[in-house]
Formats: structure tokens, C-alpha cells, sequence
């Protein structure tokens, strides 16, 4: 599958999956047609059960994503900009439904959707050049691809509001303090340290990772006590697959376990 603005491809024997938003003319920016090809990507490593993690990057050396595409939103009807909101959120979301780890690696401006996809992504680690905001109030809008519920709810209610009513930019140590990246790393670095990352989540109990990643998404959206019981329902499956016997078997045995998915 080729895509205009999108770069799909395979590292680690195909068991690491690497998505780059391509347009960096305008900056990455994202139009409705590559957030149609986004679309399909994500469908496509949905289906392929060997990808056991998701790096998600920007081409170029400035962007992440620098946005929403301006020109493109810039003679939108209400109506027109509703749909347009809609299939941001139909992103979003896709990105959130991958059963397995989807990491952000955020290589430069990560700005209003930019923003908002890096936060729909399990985690996120920048370089030390990364620039997030949410400054869609300069436009007169707010953020219409998640970013007012998702950066709230991992960065809290008062520093995302601080942020989405001021549009204030601000830098990867910032983002790293306030805790909406995991980690900060050198630009030279930023593939490698994902790929580490990617590499040490491929080398687990696959069905152990999705389930962990289902127990922990899944649950914030529970009270405690229910999230509990999700998460015992979920280890009781997990004890159903050959991985759990091999993994008990091989650590008593001392030696590396061997992992077949099933
Ligand atoms: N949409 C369309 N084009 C964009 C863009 C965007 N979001 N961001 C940058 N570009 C384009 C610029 O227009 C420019 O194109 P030309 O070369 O054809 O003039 C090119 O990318 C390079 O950009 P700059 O010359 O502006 O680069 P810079 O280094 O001077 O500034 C920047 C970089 C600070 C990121 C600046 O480009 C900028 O502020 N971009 C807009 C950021 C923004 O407001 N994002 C939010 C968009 S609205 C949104 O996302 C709504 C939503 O939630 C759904």
C-alpha cells in the first residue's frame, strides 16, 4: 500500500511498525487526505499480527506535525469543520484502539493536532528541539481533534487549561516536568531509543502486552473496584496461552523463554 503523505514501514523482522507523517513542506500539517491515508494505515497494521508496536514520527527535520492544515480549514463552513473534526476524532481514535503499544516519537513543532495525535498515542518521547502547544485560540478556535480531553486527562484540568486558553508553547523539559512525555532524548537518538523501546515490547508475551495495554486503558475509565475485576478477568485469560506456560516454564528452567503469540 502507498499513501501521498504517509510513509509506512517494517523494522525488526517486521514486528515493529514505523509511521511517518510525510509533508514537510507544509510542516506534516494534516489535511483531510492524509488523515484518510491515516486512517487506512492504522486499519492496515490493525490487521497484521505480527506488528507488536507502533512508532509513529514526522518527516523532515522541524516537525512532528504543526497542525491541522490551515489552508485547508481556512474556508471550511461550520459544517464542513464539524466533519472535518469528526475524522481528526475517527484518528484519534483508531490510534487509541491498537491493541498494542503505540509510541509517539515527537522530532520536532507537535502543535495543535500534532499535539492532539501525539496524545492519542500510548506514550510519547521527544528530542530535546520538541515543541508542544495547543494554540488554536490564535485561529479562533479551540482543538477539535481530542486535545481538550486528552491532554486533561494526562496532564491534569489546570495545566491543560492553562494551555489550551493561552495557546503557550512549550519545550520538551517542560513536557517532560509536567509529565506528557516519558522521555527526552538527543534528535540523533530519538529512532534508536524507539526502536530500543519497540525491540524490549517485541521480545514479551505478546497477548501479555495487549492485555496489559487493555487493563490499564481500559480501567482509568473505571472505578477502582471495576477496574480490579477487569484486570483479574484479563490475568485469568492470560493463563489460558501457551506463552504464560512457556514463560513459567522457562523461568524455572533458567533459561530465555521462547514466545509464539498463541
Ligand atoms: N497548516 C498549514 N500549513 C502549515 C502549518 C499548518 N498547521 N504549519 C506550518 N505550515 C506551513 C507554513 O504555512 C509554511 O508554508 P510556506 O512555506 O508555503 O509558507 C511552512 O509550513 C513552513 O512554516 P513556517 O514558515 O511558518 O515555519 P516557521 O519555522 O517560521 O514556524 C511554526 C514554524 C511555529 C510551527 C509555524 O509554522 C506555525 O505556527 N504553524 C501553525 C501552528 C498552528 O497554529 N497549529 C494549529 C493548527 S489548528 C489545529 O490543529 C486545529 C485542531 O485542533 C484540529
Amino acid at each position: 500500500m502507498t499513501f501521498q503523505n504517509l510513509i509506512l514501514e517494517h523494522a525488526e523482522n517486521g514486528k515493529v511498525g514505523v509511521l511517518t507523517v510525510n509533508r514537510p513542506k507544509s510542516l506534516n500539517a494534516l489535511n483531510a487526505e492524509t488523515l484518510d491515508e491515516l486512517l487506512q494505515a492504522l486499519t492496515r497494521v490493525a490487521e497484521q499480527p505480527e506488528v507488536r508496536v507502533l512508532l509513529i514520527t514526522g518527516g523532515g527535520d522541524k516537525a512532528f506535525i504543526a497542525g491541522a492544515d490551515i489552508a485547508a480549514m481556512q474556508n471550511m463552513s461550520a459544517l464542513e469543520a464539524r466533519a472535518f473534526s469528526e475524522k481528526g476524532q475517527r484518528v484519534m481514535q483508531a490510534i487509541g484502539a491498537l491493541a498494542i503499544p503505540v509510541i509517539a516519537l515527537v522530532n520536532g513543532y507537535a502543535l495543535g493536532g500534532g499535539c492532539e495525535l501525539a496524545l492519542s498515542c500510548d506514550w510519547i518521547v521527544a528530542t530535546d528541539r520538541a515543541v508542544f502547544g495547543q494554540p488554536e485560540v490564535n485561529l479562533g478556535i479551540p482543538p477539535g481533534f481530542g486535545g481538550t480531553q486528552r491532554l486533561a486527562r494526562l496532564v491534569g484540568r489546570a495545566r491543560a487549561l492553562e494551555l489550551v486558553t493561552t495557546g503557550r508553547q512549550i519545550k520538551a523539559d517542560e513536557a517532560l516536568r509536567i509529565g506528557l512525555v516519558n522521555e527526552v532524548v538527543a534528535a540523533a537518538e530519538l529512532m534508536d531509543v524507539g526502536l530500543t523501546m519497540a525491540r524490549t515490547i517485541a521480545a514479551k508475551a505478546p497477548i501479555a502486552v495487549r492485555v496489559a495495554k487493555q487493563a490499564v486503558q481500559r480501567g482509568l475509565d473505571l472505578d477502582l473496584a471495576n477496574g480490579c475485576v477487569l484486570e483479574t478477568s484479563l490475568f485469568a485469560f492470560a493463563f489460558g496461552t501457551d506463552d504464560r506456560k512457556e514463560g513459567m516454564t522457562a523461568f524455572l528452567a533458567k533459561r530465555p523463554p521462547e514466545f509464539n503469540g498463541r
